[in-house]
Formats: structure tokens, sequence, C-alpha cells
């Protein structure tokens, strides 16, 4: 049984961590062509490094929820293909035990250098005067991936999505493509969808299952649901 799970930025709500289109969410603070985009960042690195210096210490203080760590638990209790994508910058599926993680988004906990490629972990603060210790140049960014650019893992996301029988899509509000496309591929594919969110999301017509509710009340409960329906 080839399980796959996608997560956004609902997983991380209970953990304290703001989504981006909820109200009062990130995109609600601060424009997107202002913070997140390459252009953003060669007319103003300073804001760019502000912002991604908040969320990274954000994320550093924020804790892992239940969500976290059931999803950690179907992994180790699972013995066949698992991967967990996640549309996150935030590292908190590893500190609850996830292993197999992919950042489609990146990590705001992974510093590059756009000159050479580079990339190591971030330190609490980056700036512009920022030194790559390969190059030398100090194009220095945090490793995210911006609007307008290029998500990672892509080809190994989508052959895991065409593979799964069991696909899960969680917290996340559907809105931005390639992640949101997944579910489809990942029914087109023949998998059996599962969403869990508080509200449907934009792409709920393609979930075969709908479970709405917080995810940290709601996974640990789903993870048993699956553990114990000997499907794994
Ligand atoms: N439990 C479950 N779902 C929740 C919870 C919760 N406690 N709180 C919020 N949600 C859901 C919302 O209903 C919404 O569907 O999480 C989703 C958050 O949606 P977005 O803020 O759009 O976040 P996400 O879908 O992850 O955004 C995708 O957009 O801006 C880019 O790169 C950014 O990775 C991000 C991508
Ligand atoms: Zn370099």
């Amino acid at each position: 049984m080839n399980i796959v799970i996608l997560t956004g930025a609902g997983i991380s709500a209970e953990s304290g961590l703001e989504t981006f289109r909820d109200q009062g969410g990130l995109w609600s603070q601060y424009d997107v062509e202002d913070v997140a985009t390459p252009q953003a960042y060669a007319r103003n690195p300073a804001l760019v490094h502000e912002v991604s210096n908040l969320l990274r210490r954000i994320n550093r203080t924020a804790n892992p929820n239940a969500a976290h760590f059931a999803l950690a638990d179907l992994e180790s209790r699972h013995d066949g293909n698992f991967l967990l994508v996640t549309q996150n910058i935030d590292t908190l599926h590893q500190r609850a035990g996830s292993r197999n993680v992919l950042h489609m988004h990146g990590s705001i906990e992974v510093a590059l250098c756009s000159d050479c490629g580079h990339t190591w972990p971030a330190p609490d603060e980056m700036s512009e005067d920022d030194c790559c210790m390969v190059c030398r140049k100090n194009q220095c960014r945090p490793d995210l991936v911006w609007f307008g650019e290029n998500v990672r893992f892509l080809d190994e996301i989508e052959a895991a999505t065409e593979a799964a029988d069991l696909f899960a899509f969680i917290g996340s509000s559907g809105e931005v493509y390639p992640a949101a496309g997944l579910m489809e591929l990942a029914q087109e594919s023949g998998a059996k969808t599962v969403e869990i969110n508080l509200h449907p999301s934009a792409v709920a017509s393609a979930a075969d299952e709908v479970i709405l509710g917080p995810a940290g009340h709601v996974v640990p409960k789903w993870v048993e649901k699956t553990i114990h329906s000997a499907v794994l």
C-alpha cells in the first residue's frame, strides 16, 4: 500500500503558525509582491529577509501538534511506501519525527546562495550582507520557492502520486498549483483521495472523502482508523 500525504499551512495552525489565506493570515499582513517573489528580493532584500527572519523565529518557537505526531506515527507503523510532501516552510513535521519529508516550497531553516546554488543550515537571522562560504558572493537568500519560481521535487512527487493507493490532502486551501493539482492526479490515477480541513478546499471535488475539523483533533483519529482498517 503506497501512501502520499500532502500538507498545507492548516496542519501547523494549531501550533500557532499563521496560515496564508485565512482571516488575518500572512497575505493579509504582507503583499506577496513585496516579500515572496524574486523581483521583491531584487528590489528590497532587507524586507524579504525581515519577513523570513520573523518566520524562522516563529518556526523555532512553535511546537509540533498532534496532527504532526500522528503522521509521523503513520509513517513509522506503515511498512509500504510512505511519502510526506509539505507546502509548508516550517520544520514541524521533522520535529514530530517524520523522516521522508519533501518541502516542495522550500524550508525556512535552509539558506541558499542564488549565485552558486550552495545551501547550508540557515542562521537565526539572514541579511543581504551575508556572504556565501563557497563562492564568497553575497547573493544569500532563504531557500524558499517564491511565486514565479519552480517548486522542488515535482517529478518525484508526481510519480509517487500516480502510484499512490491512498492520497491525503491536509490543511490546504487548494489555491496554489501545482500542489493543488495533485489530488486530482491521485484520483485519476486510482488512489483513494481524502481531504482533511476546517472547510472544503478549492479541490475538495476530487476528494473521495472530506473530513472536516481541526487537524490536531481529526488527523490522529484518521490515522488510527487508517492503520486499523487493515489496508496498510
Ligand atoms: N485544521 C485544518 N485545516 C485548517 C486549520 C486547522 N486547524 N486551520 C486552517 N485550516 C485550513 C484552512 O481552511 C485553509 O484551507 O488550512 C488552509 C490554509 O490555506 P492557505 O492559507 O491558503 O495555506 P496553503 O494552502 O498551505 O497555501 C499554499 O500558498 O502562499 C503559498 O507558499 C504558500 O505553501 C503556501 C501555498
Ligand atoms: Zn555561492
